[in-house]
């Protein structure tokens, strides 16, 4: 049995919702970790596609539990109709469901101040956030005056949010801001709270018990590696630990109970919102890549950026984040393309660098060193095994094994479920 920990190794938008719903096939739960509805998960299941923010792409499939993790920042109204939208589809809530006392919650005035935040920032210092209150959240969390799930529970729930959202609109209104209209505001949160009471427990315990029943896990990472708190381009990243390392922090399941790590990577790069990205392409080939990729963002409708595979990212992806086998996505964007660029190590000040720089200042110098590849155009959506595939198409997924010194043990060829191969060389 196996705890598998599958996280985006790029900018996010990666694929991860795909790869989650084929591998839930097999598994027993689905652990979303941290991160909130700044995400947005596709799964295409026959003529349906399903877009998933907070709740765990393991709930389109029947026999699958899912748990929504104490490292959430969980939008109360966001995630209601979340849900109302996924039972009007057919989809079965009741008894899969849980979600910690321990996450914490977004309100509307996180995503206010969110947005005032950027407002306030000047043109070359905006972060592109999701306006979804995701920082602001994380802010109160880490100031230790956040709302909890588990604080619904209590009777003295909305005298807390009521207090809070008084202290919030000093804030706002001191940004230049619209304070929000207290009671339409309360009542929105009360009718929230009462829809998902029944949903909230203590999934500590229960997660310990799957554990011990040695049952199927999988942890959902939401955004990518380069958009870690931590480990990202630091500040144009999101507030949480997007990584693997936050699956253990995230769940309460200890690290040592996981013991496979899949990293999400596309044939190529995109990135939504601002911050540096050496590979970006700015003529005909990004704009190419948008269009047969659809890279347009799944919450907020922005176009992705696009570019080239960068094997220094991946590389060092793959180092934070322990990644034992890549799901290589999104193979088929490059079919029709002539030549292919994979970026081996950036030039900065006249060095050779081999890792991401820390220093955004120094990211945003570096220039990416390419090696060049034929392509194979070719269809490969109809591939069903490494055998159907070009012979360019293979050297490239085996340069890029050698580029990062990790395997490709799942290849995606289209968007549908079918257009997956499991890869067994
Ligand atoms: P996530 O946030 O990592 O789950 O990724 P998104 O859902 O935001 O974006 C991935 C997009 O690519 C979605 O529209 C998917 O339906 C689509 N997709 C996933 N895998 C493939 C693939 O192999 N080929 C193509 N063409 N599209 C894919
Ligand atoms: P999934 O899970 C791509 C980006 C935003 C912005 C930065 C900070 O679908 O891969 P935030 O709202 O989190 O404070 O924004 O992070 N971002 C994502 N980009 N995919 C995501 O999620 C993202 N979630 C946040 O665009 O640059
Ligand atoms: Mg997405």
């Amino acid at each position: 049995m196996s705890r598998t920990v599958l996280i985006g190794s790029q900018w996010g938008d990666e694929g991860k919702g795909k790869i989650i719903d084929v591998l839930t096939a097999k598994m027993d739960w689905v652990v979303r970790y941290q991160g909130g509805n700044n995400a947005g998960h596709t799964v295409e299941v026959g003529d349906q596609k399903y877009v998933l923010h907070l709740t765990p792409s393991g709930i389109l499939r029947e026999g699958c539990k899912c748990v929504i993790g104490n490292g959430l920042v969980v939008d109360l109204v966001g995630l209601m109709d979340e849900l109302v939208d996924l039972v009007k589809r057919g989809v079965s809530i009741g008894n899969r469901l849980f979600i910690s006392d321990r996450a914490h919650i977004v309100l509307q005035y996180h995503k206010e101040l969110d947005g005032a935040k950027e407002g306030s920032r000047d043109e070359a210092e905006k972060i592109g956030t999701t306006k979804r209150g995701i920082g602001p959240a994380y802010c109160d969390k880490a100031d230790r005056s956040g709302l909890r799930l588990g604080d619904i529970l209590e009777d003295d729930f909305l005298d807390r949010v009521a207090a809070q959202a008084k202290a919030k609109n000093e804030i706002l209104v001191s940004m230049g801001a619209e304070p929000l209209e207290i009671e339409p505001f309360l009542a929105e949160v009360k009718e929230a709270a009462d829809y998902l009471r029944p949903f909230i427990c203590d999934t500590v315990p229960l997660l310990h018990q799957a554990v011990q029943n040695d049952e199927e896990i999988l942890f959902e990472g939401a955004q990518g590696v380069m958009l870690d708190i931590d480990f990202g381009t630091y500040p144009y990243v999101t507030s949480s630990n997007t990584g693997a390392g936050g699956a253990p922090s995230g769940s309460g399941i200890p690290p040592n109970a996981i013991d496979r790590v899949v990293g999400i990577v596309k044939a190529y790069t995109t990135r939504v919102g601002e911050g540096p990205f050496p590979t970006e392409l700015h003529d005909e080939m990004g704009a190419h890549i948008a269009k047969v990729g659809h890279e347009f963002g799944a919450t907020t409708g922005r176009p992705r950026r696009c570019g080239w595979f960068d094997g220094v990212v991946a590389r060092y992806s793959a180092m934070v984040g322990g990644i034992d086998e890549w799901a290589l996505m999104k193979l088929d964007v490059l079919d029709a393309v002539e030549t292919i660029k994979v970026c081996v190590a950036y030039e900065c000040d006249g060095e050779r660098l081999e890792t991401v720089p820390a220093s955004i200042r120094k990211l945003e110098r570096c220039k990416p060193i390419y090696e060049e590849f034929k392509g194979w155009n070719t269809p490969t959506t109809e591939c069903t095994c490494w055998e159907d595939l070009p012979e360019q198409a293979q050297k490239y997924i085996q340069y890029l094994e050698k580029l990062t010194g990790v395997k490709v043990s799942i290849l995606s060829v289209g968007p549908k479920r079918s257009s997956t191969l499991l890869l067994d060389r």
